[in-house]
């Protein structure tokens, strides 16, 4: 029995066939994990990372910067990636294909991914004896189960032993330039710095087209904040708007039931924990609408611990409905903390802290100070490294130990209250010192281009209409000569030249009857087709055609600019743009 065909594969053809995106290197067969964009996906991207801009950045006053897309390895070490950026794989013994061990056992033996994603390498590999489970190409025996690190590894430089990787996120380039951008906004919190760029996964077996790819555009906004003032002075904004979250308590229940709460209560009933948090997922719900998903294809599924990234205290993933791939995810909302910031204070040995001018506070200080002419004939030859190890601990431990033992262990080494004084001091401040909290909304845009175009996916009268947001289309206005005969040509070029001056994505296009030119651009989801007739050159006037109604209105050449600049920019509705046309 045949398979049905499925939207996935509807929207795939079309994309393939009128440009939108296709697998990368298909005259050598191609290679999985790799899409290009065409001309028509490559603006509708542009579009979607632009949207981001507007509503994430634009509209708040936050940052965009470029940064590096191969890091040196000392950056992905200090952020954990390396130790943690791993997936658990299995490899055919008899045709080598490799596979990720969870997601076979989700496939092959039905085992949840709450439950495949946390297992050990041990259980995995007991998982697929217990049930089974063999090579799902060739019925071969799968190999012991082994982490694989999904980061590219390159050398950088020409026989070089340094070590670089591909980023698998873009924000590790964000929290190495911190200090700077801190400086250049004039040492004031918060600040938002997003990168819209590159990221490279090397995903062990992508096979979901643009869903999973292992070079993709990530979207990540680190938004960088006084822990101390959590608040969002923004959140009255958003505070009504409404949210259906799979909360994790639910999921370990068993159930994925989402609890609709607004914003308000989702912070009040201590859904989620950061103000700043809800906000953006506010925002990136509202994202999403946008991009043409409505509420209720859109969920924020809490991760439980296990699946966290590791940097993160509490995370959500927005998920989109999905007619081959069911809930998918868009987009990543974590709490990080200052976990990012303190790795590369850590491993860098560069001060990461921000001072924050406060009324003067008084504090004391405590200390250690070694009393060398006992601690050097006490320990002798050891004396150097007890003082150096004096300076590691923490003064209070000392001074308790002190009291409640009468001496304390330092490595091995005894410390007496002979061999040190602890001092007190007052100190006056003006101010703090402390690393900054970050929230990071993510996103990935190629994801967000396939999601824009089976949402646009529609039948009218059996022919495809590709409704995309009408500020997202890549072609805005087609321009179409009734006949290619008696002057028409000529006038719809002048038309054509017109709307190209003020900006306007159009097309021109004579080739064949109206009727399919209207279907072509309905294809590839052209909101307005404009039709120059014989009337047009008595009066100067045209027909607008709208894509979704298939409606038609009739307005002068002189006005079009205007008009269609409103409709663009959602200010006119296609009803405003004319006299209906009989
Ligand atoms: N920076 C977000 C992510 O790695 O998914």
């Amino acid at each position: 029995m045949t398979k049905p065909v499925d939207k996935f594969e509807r929207v795939s053809e079309i994309a393939r066939r009128r440009g939108f995106f296709w697998p990368s290197c298909e005259i050598y067969g191609g290679i999985s994990g790799f899409i290009v964009f065409g001309p028509l996906g490559s603006i509708l991207k542009r579009k979607i990372e632009d949207k981001f801009r507007d509503i994430f950045l634009r509209r708040l006053g936050l940052y965009e910067i470029e940064s590096p897309v191969i890091l040196p390895e000392r950056v992905f070490k200090a952020s954990g990636h390396i130790e943690h950026f791993k997936e658990p794989m299995v490899e055919c013994m008899n045709c080598k294909r490799k596979f990720r061990a969870d997601h076979l056992l989700q496939e092959a033996a039905g085992i949840s991914p709450m439950d495949s994603e946390r297992m050990s390498l041990k259980e995995i590999e007991e998982a697929i004896e217990e049930n089974g489970v063999r090579c799902p190409e060739c019925d071969g025996e799968l190999s012991e189960p082994r982490y694989f690190l999904t980061m590219f590894e390159t050398t950088i430089g020409p026989y070089s032993d340094v070590v670089g990787y591909g980023r698998p996120e873009a924000a590790q380039g964000i929290f190495v330039e911190f200090r700077r951008l801190y400086e250049q906004a004039r040492g004031k919190l918060p600040i938002g710095v997003a990168t819209i760029g590159h990221a490279l996964r090397n995903e062990i077996s992508p096979r979901q087209g643009p869903i999973r790819l292992r070079e993709f555009t990530i979207m990540d906004l680190e938004f960088f904040f006084d822990p101390e003032e959590p608040g969002c002075p923004l959140l009255s904004e958003v505070k009504d708007e409404a949210l259906r979250l799979v909360l994790a308590e639910s999921r370990l229940r068993g159930s994925e039931e989402p609890v609709e709460v607004t914003v308000k209560e989702a912070l009040e009933k201590g859904y989620i924990k950061m103000e700043w948090q809800a906000f953006f997922m506010a925002l990136a719900k509202r994202f999403l609408m946008e991009l043409g998903v409505p509420e209720d294809k859109q969920r924020f599924i809490e991760k439980l611990e296990w699946e966290r990234a590791h940097y993160s205290v509490q995370g959500f993933d927005q998920e989109v409905y999905l007619d081959r791939w069911g809930w998918t995810e868009v987009s990543g909302h974590n709490y990080r903390t200052d976990y990012d910031l303190k790795c590369h204070m850590e491993e860098s040995g560069v001060d990461m802290k921000v001072f924050k001018e406060t009324k003067e506070v008084e504090r004391t200080e405590v200390s250690i100070q070694p009393i060398m002419a006992r601690i050097g004939p006490d320990f002798k030859g050891d004396a150097q490294r007890v003082i150096e190890l004096l300076t590691k601990v923490k003064p209070e431990d000392v001074e308790e130990s002190l009291k409640r033992l009468g001496f304390y262990n330092l490595e091995g080494f005894k410390i007496l209250p002979e061999h040190v004084r602890i001092v007190r001091r007052r100190i006056t401040e003006r101010g703090r010192r402390f690393l900054p909290h970050v929230i990071e909304p993510s996103f990935g845009s190629d994801r967000l281009t396939y999601v824009v175009l089976e949402y646009a996916y529609s039948t009218k009268d059996g022919r495809v209409v590709m409704r995309i947001p009408r500020d997202l289309a890549p072609v805005q206005v087609a321009v179409l000569p009734l006949v290619s005969k008696d002057g028409l040509p000529e006038k719809a070029r002048e038309v054509y030249s017109l709307l190209i001056d003020e900006g306007f994505t159009a097309q021109y296009d004579e080739s064949g009857s109206i009727g399919r030119r209207y279907a072509r651009f309905d294809e590839i989801g052209t909101p307005i087709c404009i039709t120059i007739d014989y009337q047009t050159l008595n009066d100067d006037t045209v027909t607008l055609r709208d894509r979704d109604t298939w409606r038609q209105v009739r307005t002068s050449i002189k006005e079009l600019p205007q008009l269609l600049r409103g409709f663009f920019s959602l200010k006119l509705e296609f009803g405003d743009l004319g006299k209906p046309v009989e």
